[in-house]
């Protein structure tokens, strides 16, 4: 050990460690002892303004403002609530830091709300002074090694053991079980820890040692497990108060106030670390030459952590040994010499002042005491000594009281209350081994928080019941965690699966072409062109199936396409009702716009977006094959589109209107987005529903005449997958969704994609999730037991970067479903995992689509563009990205860019009837 000269002074001539002047008498001594300990007296105005330049501190730091290295770090540790008295089980602490050199490893058994308390069982380990010093692997090896003995004496069934990790350094914590080393204190000083997750490092060395299976469940400071261990008394315990090596506070801090986090209610436990508290100007007129010296003397000189070393046991003996030399050497003790030991480091500890300071154990003990260090003891030099070691504690524990204070009154503060309630959970060997530590802190914090009524709750066992009661809840979260991903999984495709989607599309496409079996209709649209910007006229459009139903006005001029349209509702009731009634509807909306767009009695050409499977047998012909996306108007199916809507015209009498053209809106968008962009030639619709268009080799279509040029394809994808394809991708939420449907075993792939079922499919996880207790605590809501509750735009909002997951339980809380935190980030990521499964079977159709153009060409690149519309493709904030990438993977030979339309299909309807009527004059002329 290193020896240290006296303080302030050089060692004299004469017998060695002798001072050789003339030595003051007995009644001198003591008032030179009683001089030298005024330095440690610190008056109460000194008190006040360490705790408000504390409290100012403190709450700097919370509202994460840059804070110089002498402030506290106020740290986060992801503990949300004090404990319920629910949590049971078995678990292991393993305790490091706390108490000095030693490391203790306990196992733990919590009752719940009905067992009696079981004392935990625990073993201490020494921890020798290399390991603390060495390599960081070094000191995990040692845990790892102590915890397998401990376990190995236990007669316990060893099997799935949870351990909760109590590391008591300042550390970043960014979960339960994730914290990062800021910086050793306490006379720690491994390398390669610091900026390390020690979480890991713990698993790592216990893997290493390869003796047993732990899962590391929570990592947790001392102060958290001394708070969370305490019995709740009349009032729930909110501070925890370690005085043991070190020096820490941890308190319930309001959520909202915490500016890292991103939480506005509840509490969370924040780890004060006031041990770094070293504001020189308050803290400056406090310290004695004996701080300076110990500091010097210190693993972290200058590093300051002025508070920790006022207060922390393991500086108290230095202290109270720097005091004696000095004394001594000034000739007021001992004679006036020392010994080796008194200015050997360490020689001095925390227990040696706790006996010493002890009036009970009287001057005997401490004469003792001073004759094991080989000091010469006069008649009082034992009482004087006692008041040295009285002194050093006193200071620490008034300091201590200031800070408590400013924690206190943080707390009054932040709760608003004019009169404070509350337990304070202390432990530590300073509280355990010097009774009057505590009584000084209390009637210091009495003076110093006079509006706090505190009760002060000894911990029983030193934290290690609060550890095991924050790891019962991580391991709770934890195994929901499990179950999420479990639920999860299936949504999560790989390469292999979306090629096979692929595949499997592009199949359905050749088959469907030729007219054979396939869930792909692959309809002619008699659309033999995209535009050449020659087309001219006014037109009218409707635009039917869609979230909106819209008539429009088209001009198409040698200057641009100019639209006027309006939006009409179809109530539910009529897209469901009779077809008469629906065509009647549509004629009406007609009637209307021509009326407000002075248009009446002029039979303009009409072009119709009909966003549904037809039989064309030319433009102005469509057979509806079937309704989808929840219409299901009577008499439609099997019947002409353009003939219904003629007679529900005829009906009207006074309109005449010309339909030219019947479309699909996938035709509309790729027309409309071919008018700017020649190189458009697939149509793609993800909104209500999804489905897609592209110019297919007129030789490849079986179901229409000629072999030369080509044909614009209404693939109706959204049908891919009825043959079962597709069923070995679809999960127990997608068949619930479909069972709920108007079409029951309808539209496989359109019901993993679109919008008017995503919300319903993650409204089904939801549920589910909730029937297993990891939402909402396991109980059902009538409100999410309501079919499409869960409109797919709050999968857009939910998943907006911009939006904080505050906000996102706003938009859940809105819809009736009260949620914690960690509810809001599981939504999210159920809402992620579906919408991406989603984005993902859409690239895949779309990498089909392209491939086959590439192909049908001959090509070894293609550059094409796909033509997008469609509410979720655009408000979503990921889809699009999404869609681009896997075709970007699956179809690496084709560079496709995605023109999102501006003007919606009815202005490609307008520009293929534009086309229609040109050719038609042609014809004529
Ligand atoms: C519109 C088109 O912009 O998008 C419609 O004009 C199309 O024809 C629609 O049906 C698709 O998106 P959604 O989200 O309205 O179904
Ligand atoms: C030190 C540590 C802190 C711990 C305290 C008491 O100050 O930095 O995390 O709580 O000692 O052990
Ligand atoms: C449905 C329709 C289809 C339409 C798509 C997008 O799948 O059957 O015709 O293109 O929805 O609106």
């Amino acid at each position: 050990m290193d020896s240290i000269g006296p303080v302030g002074l050089q060692q004299r001539e004469g017998a060695p460690g002798c001072s050789q002047e003339g030595l003051p008498c007995p009644s001198d001594s003591s008032e030179l002892v009683l001089e030298c300990l005024q330095q440690f007296k610190v008056t109460e105005t000194q008190l006040q303004q360490i705790q408000a330049s504390l409290l100012g501190s403190m709450e700097q730091a919370l509202r994460g403002q840059a804070t110089p290295a002498s402030a506290v770090r106020m740290l986060p540790t992801y503990v949300g609530s004090t404990p319920h008295g629910t949590e049971q089980g078995d678990f292991v602490v393993l305790e490091l830091g706390a108490t000095g050199a030693s490391l203790r490893v306990l196992w733990v058994t919590l009752m719940g709300t009905e067992g009696h308390r079981m004392e935990p069982q625990s073993q201490e380990f020494v921890i020798p002074p290399e390991v603390m010093l060495g390599p960081g692997q070094q000191l995990f090896d040692f845990a790892a090694h102590c915890l397998s003995e401990f376990l190995d004496a236990l007669p316990m069934d060893k099997q799935g053991l949870q351990l909760g990790f109590s590391f008591s350094f300042p550390c970043h914590q960014t979960g339960l079980d994730r914290s990062t080393l800021i910086s050793w204190t306490k006379g720690f000083r491994c390398s390669g820890v610091e900026g390390h997750d020690v979480v890991q490092l713990l698993r790592d060395a216990i893997e290493r040692q390869g003796a047993y299976s732990i899962d590391v469940v929570a990592v947790v400071n001392d102060t958290v497990g001394t708070m969370m261990g305490c019995e709740p008394g009349v009032g729930p315990c909110e501070i925890g108060l370690v005085v043991d090596t070190g020096t820490n506070a941890c308190y319930m801090e309001e959520a909202r106030h915490v500016a890292v986090l991103d939480e506005d209610r509840g509490r969370v436990c924040i780890s004060v670390e006031w041990g770094s508290f070293s504001d020189d100007g308050v803290l400056g007129p406090v310290l004695t030459t004996f701080d300076h010296a110990l500091d010097r003397e210190s693993l972290n000189p200058g590093a300051q952590r002025w508070f920790e070393k006022m207060i922390g046991g393991l500086y108290l003996g230095e202290l109270v040994r720097l005091v004696l030399a000095h004394l001594a050497q000034r000739g007021v003790l001992f004679g006036g010499c020392t010994s080796p030991a008194l200015l050997s480091r360490g020689s001095i500890l925390l227990d040696h002042v706790a006996e010493m300071e002890d009036p009970l154990a009287g001057a005997a003990r401490v004469h003792a005491l001073l004759q094991d260090l080989g000091l010469s003891v006069g008649a009082s030099d034992a009482e004087l000594v006692q008041y040295v070691c009285a002194a050093v504690l006193t200071r620490a524990a008034r300091l201590c009281a200031a800070a408590l204070a400013a924690v206190l009154s943080r707390l009054q503060h932040s709760r608003e209350q004019q009169m404070l309630q509350i337990a304070v959970a202390t432990g530590g060997r300073v509280f355990e081994r010097h009774p009057s530590f505590l009584s000084v802190l209390q009637k210091t914090v009495m003076l110093l928080a006079p509006q706090c009524d505190v009760s002060f709750i000894p911990s029983v066992d030193g934290g290690g019941r609060g550890v095991a009661m924050v790891t019962a809840v991580a391991a709770r979260l934890a195994a929901h965690r499990r179950l999420l991903e479990e639920t999860l999984a299936p949504f999560r495709l790989n390469h292999n699966q979306l090629a096979a989607v692929q595949a499997q599309m592009r199949e359905a496409m050749v088959k469907g072409l030729r007219g054979e079996a396939s869930s792909l209709r692959m309809l002619p649209t008699y659309v033999r062109a995209t535009p050449d910007g020659t087309e001219r006229g006014d037109f009218l459009a409707l635009d039917l199936g869609g979230t909106n139903f819209r008539v429009l006005l088209v001009r198409v001029t040698a200057g641009g396409v100019k639209i006027t349209s309006q939006v009409y509702s179809i109530p539910e009731d009529v897209a469901q009702g009779s077809g008469q009634q629906l065509f009647d509807r549509i004629v009406d909306c007609i009637v209307d716009f021509q009326q407000k767009q002075g248009l009446s009695g002029q039979s303009l050409p009409l072009g119709f977006t009909f966003s549904f499977p037809c039989r064309q047998l030319g433009l102005d012909q469509g057979i509806l094959l079937n309704w989808t996306k929840g219409f299901s108007a009577s008499d439609c199916e099997g019947q002409d589109v353009v003939c219904l809507l003629r007679e529900a015209i005829g009906r009207r009498q006074a309109v005449e209107l010309n339909v030219v053209a019947i479309v699909n809106d996938t035709v509309g968008t790729m027309m409309s987005c071919g008018y700017e962009d020649p190189r458009c030639e697939v149509g793609l619709i993800v909104g209500t529903g999804t489905n897609a268009c592209y110019m297919e080799e007129l030789r490849n279509v079986a179901a229409v005449a000629g072999d030369s040029g080509h044909m614009c394809i209404n693939m109706e994808w959204g049908a891919f997958g009825d043959d079962g394809s597709l069923d070995l991708l679809r999960t127990c939420f997608d068949a619930n969704v479909d069972q709920a449907s108007i079409n029951p075993g309808k539209q496989s792939f359109e019901k993993m994609i679109s919008g008017m079922y995503l919300g319903e499919i993650v409204r089904h996880i939801l549920l589910r999730l909730t029937s297993l207790g990891v939402l909402f605590r396991g109980q059902q809501t009538q409100r999410l037991q309501t079919r499409d509750i869960f409109k797919t735009k709050f999968l857009s909002e939910i998943e907006s970067d911009s939006l904080a997951l505050r906000q996102v339980r706003a938009i859940l809380e809105d819809l009736g479903l009260p949620l914690t935190s960690d509810d809001a980030l599981m939504v999210l990521e159920v809402c992620q995992a579906v919408s991406q499964r989603a984005a993902q079977l859409c690239g895949a159709g779309v990498a089909a689509v392209v491939e086959k153009i590439r192909e049908n060409r001959g090509l070894e690149e293609l550059t094409v563009s796909v033509g997008v519309d469609g509410t979720l493709y655009k408000l979503h904030p990921h889809f699009s990205g999404l869609v681009a990438a896997t075709v970007r993977e699956l179809a690496p030979r084709c560079e496709v860019t995605f023109l999102q339309s501006e003007d919606g299909s009815g202005k490609g309807a307008a520009l293929v009837t534009a086309v229609a009527c040109r050719l038609a004059q042609m014809a004529r002329v």
